[in-house]
């Protein structure tokens, strides 16, 4: 396996964990960080044995923002010309389903990264924020748009504007989070969570996961028409006839992921 700096990358049974590996600079996401991501996500993506990708950070730190000290020497043309940032969007096209398991501080764009997952998962330590503005930017991975289609424009812009944090109790009220969870448990929870993803037949969970994402990009009636159109394909599956076949007969199924 490839050997990382700032990221351990394991394969648990058909989990695929990342855990981001910078404790000194709190997890800060610089570019070598987002290269061995993209390398360990291209990894786990194509492993037939892995079901679900867990991403997560130290107890600490989920990951406090990209990289300032990185940031700070750059200029307008440097930023336009790497299309500076532009390397995260491989995670919002990871097909297997993702799970952010985040305790700690997720701040601007470590916020943005837990958000470009499926499943956000915290643990009652957990911080959120979009602090940028007190940079002088504002966020430059998603923040301003993922942030404000999770918890609403109301919240979106108190954060956004204030640069304020918000705890796991008020991130789960606002929608951002799926579950909060004690912090010495947040592991194991998201690796049961992440192998019950994973027992189901990984191409329907791909599909489910593409089906709800098409919610934030079409309208209602264009959204439901695709959910039929694919609803409709899961028949062509070995899987559905499994699954099915396994409730009728009153067993546990035994997906084969075909
Ligand atoms: N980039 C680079 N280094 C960072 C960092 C970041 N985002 N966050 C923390 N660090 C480094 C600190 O510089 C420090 O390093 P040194 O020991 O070498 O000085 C180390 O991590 C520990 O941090 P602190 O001493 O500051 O720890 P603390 O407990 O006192 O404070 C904190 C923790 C409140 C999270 C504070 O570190 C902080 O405010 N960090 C920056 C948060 C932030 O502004 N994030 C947004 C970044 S911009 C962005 O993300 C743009 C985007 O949209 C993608």
């Amino acid at each position: 396996m490839t050997d990382f700096e700032t990221i351990l990358l394991e394969k648990r049974g058909r989990v695929g964990v990342i855990t981001l590996n910078r404790p000194k600079a709190l997890n800060a996401l610089n570019s070598q960080v987002l290269q061995e991501l993209v390398v360990a996500l291209d990894d786990l993506e194509t492993d037939d044995g892995i079901g679900a990708i867990l991403i997560t950070g130290s107890e600490r730190a989920f990951a406090a923002g990209a990289d300032i000290k990185e940031m700070q020497p750059k200029s307008y043309m440097d930023m336009f010309m790497a299309d500076f940032f532009a390397g995260w969007d491989r995670l919002a096209s990871a097909r297997k389903p993702t799970i952010a398991a985040v305790s700690g501080f997720a701040l601007g764009g470590g916020c943005e990264l837990a958000m470009l997952c499926d499943i956000l998962l915290a643990s009652d330590t957990a911080k959120f924020g979009q602090p940028e503005i007190k940079l002088g930017v504002i966020p430059g991975i998603g923040g301003s748009q993922r942030l404000t289609r999770a918890v609403g424009k109301a919240k979106a812009m108190d954060l956004v504007l204030t640069g304020r944090n918000m705890d796991a109790e008020e991130a789960e009220r606002a929608g951002l989070v799926a579950r909060v969870i004690p912090a010495d448990e947040l592991l194991d929870e998201a690796l049961k969570t992440a192998e019950t993803i994973a027992s189901m037949s990984l191409p329907v969970a791909m599909v489910a996961k593409e089906a709800v994402n098409r919610s934030f990009e079409t309208t209602l009636s264009e959204g439901v028409r695709f959910e039929r159109r694919v609803f409709h394909s899961l028949f062509a599956t070995e899987d559905q006839k499994e699954g099915m076949a396994a409730f009728v007969e009153k067993r546990a199924p035994e997906f084969k992921n075909r």
